[in-house]
């Protein structure tokens, strides 16, 4: 039987350590993670039970500006302003709070009952600082735990292997895994879930469940089995920009991995390549692009089947490309990951342009916030640079009835732009 006293005494415990991390008192936080009387495992992320607070929102929400701060902030949020000029000491404080905090383990992503990460609050109350303190811990937990997962297991015998695989699955449960896990069109990545290694084994099983799902072409859509948006046509505008910027000129040679409802193709087309290859692997689509006569378009050359299979017989038969673009559908932040170090390599000539559809945590401002500069991070150690343009996306409302999950909320789509390092 449990002990009611026991129970009270946790939940003041817990509302002692809340308390101290909306009043930015690190000694006394430190105090209660050190000395740990609340009965979590980790005193920095307990929770009020009321409104979902974790010390991190607690800290932060304790900075919310008054009207004329908050008129200021504004500024600074609009570039108007210094961002280290007229500081509050409570600001210093809480950023103090909130570096001690993630310094102790404390999730960057837990959500409270407002569906608010500590980073979606600073945001809205215009705390730029804290927001990009939480942007950076985001990256770290994030880049840990791709490098963790990058590692083989080697079995039982070779101790230091598996402890590197049991790190990456606390990492994972701690951290809210943004990169693994089921996965959806753009959104590659389940934001702010606690989704886990477990539950998903094998990387490519939403994949190879997608290839076998029946699809649905309608006008302004194509859906999956399960209603998820797998391309709409709203994103026509994103399609073209991104096709005129990876072939300025007529007469190049482009890839397309990923034919979709064939829009961006249609403004590759526009283009007169010389070349026009295109990988697709789900056998409704590859029917489809036929019963639309793709096969017979000028310098179009259909390869049906997965790109992880495509792509080496292209590299080994000596193809190259002045453009390359990668737009899929349910796969892992980790098959994008080896699409960009292992494969564009041999298929890009040296003055080529690669881009990707960038829609990796685009239904939270701050996943996508972290996943632009994860990306970057391996973009850039595959030897590319990457430069990003701002496209405003019109309001979405509408688009989403009988669709399963709103893939896109944020405002500005991020076009990357990719060309080997000088
Ligand atoms: C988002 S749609 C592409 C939309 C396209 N950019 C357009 O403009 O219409 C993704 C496409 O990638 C295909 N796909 C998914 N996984 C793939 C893989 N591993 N290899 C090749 N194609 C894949 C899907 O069948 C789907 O047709």
């Amino acid at each position: 039987m449990t002990d009611p006293h026991a129970e009270i005494d946790v939940d003041l415990d817990v509302q002692e350590v809340l308390l101290a991390a909306s009043q930015h008192n690190i000694p006394k936080l430190r105090q209660l993670i050190r000395s740990n009387n609340s009965g979590a495992e980790n005193p920095a992320n307990v929770k009020d039970t009321e409104t979902g607070y974790s010390p991190l929102h607690a800290a932060i929400a304790a900075c919310e500006p008054d009207q004329d701060e908050a008129e200021q902030a504004n500024g600074v949020v609009n570039g108007h302003r210094d961002g280290d000029e007229g500081q509050s000491e409570e600001l210093m404080s809480g950023r103090e709070t909130v570096k001690f905090l993630l310094q102790e383990g404390a999730i960057w992503n837990d959500l409270d009952n407002n569906d608010e990460t500590p980073g979606c609050m600073a945001r809205r109350l215009g705390l730029t600082e804290l927001y990009d303190l939480m942007v950076d811990a985001g990256v770290r937990a994030e880049l840990l735990l791709n490098r963790l997962e990058g590692y083989e297991i080697l079995g039982d015998d070779d101790e230091e292997e598996v402890d590197v695989e049991d790190d990456a699955n606390i990492v994972a449960e701690q951290q809210g895994d943004l990169a693994t896990g089921e996965e959806t069109h753009e959104s590659t990545i389940p934001t702010t879930t606690t989704t886990t290694q477990e539950q998903d084994p094998e990387p490519n099983v939403s994949n190879v469940r997608y290839l076998h799902s029946n699809l649905t072409f309608q006008d302004d859509r194509l859906l999956d089995d399960d209603q998820n948006g797998v391309m709409m046509a709203w994103e026509t505008e994103i399609m073209s920009k991104t096709a005129r910027k990876l072939l300025p000129s007529q007469g190049l040679r482009v890839l397309n991995i990923g034919h979709g409802m064939g829009i961006v193709d249609g403004f590759f087309q526009e283009q007169s390549p010389s070349v026009h290859h295109i990988v697709e692997a789900h056998a409704e689509v590859v029917a489809t692009m036929k019963q639309k006569g793709w096969h017979e378009k000028p310098g179009v050359v259909i390869h049906e089947g997965r790109w992880q299979d495509i792509l080496p017989k292209l590299v080994e038969q000596g193809e190259m490309f002045d453009a390359i673009y990668y737009d899929t559908f349910a796969e892992s932040y980790a098959d994008f990951r080896e699409f960009l170090s292992e494969q564009v390599i041999g298929l890009l000539d040296t003055d080529g342009l690669w881009s990707f559809f960038n829609g990796m945590g685009a239904d939270r401002q701050i996943s996508y916030d972290v996943y632009q500069k994860v990306v970057e991070m391996d973009v850039f150690e595959a030897g590319f640079d990457v430069s990003w343009e701002d496209i405003p996306v019109p309001p979405l409302e509408g688009e989403w009835s009988g669709v399963r999950r709103r893939y896109w909320v944020v405002d500005n789509y991020r076009l990357p732009i990719c060309k080997y390092m000088d």
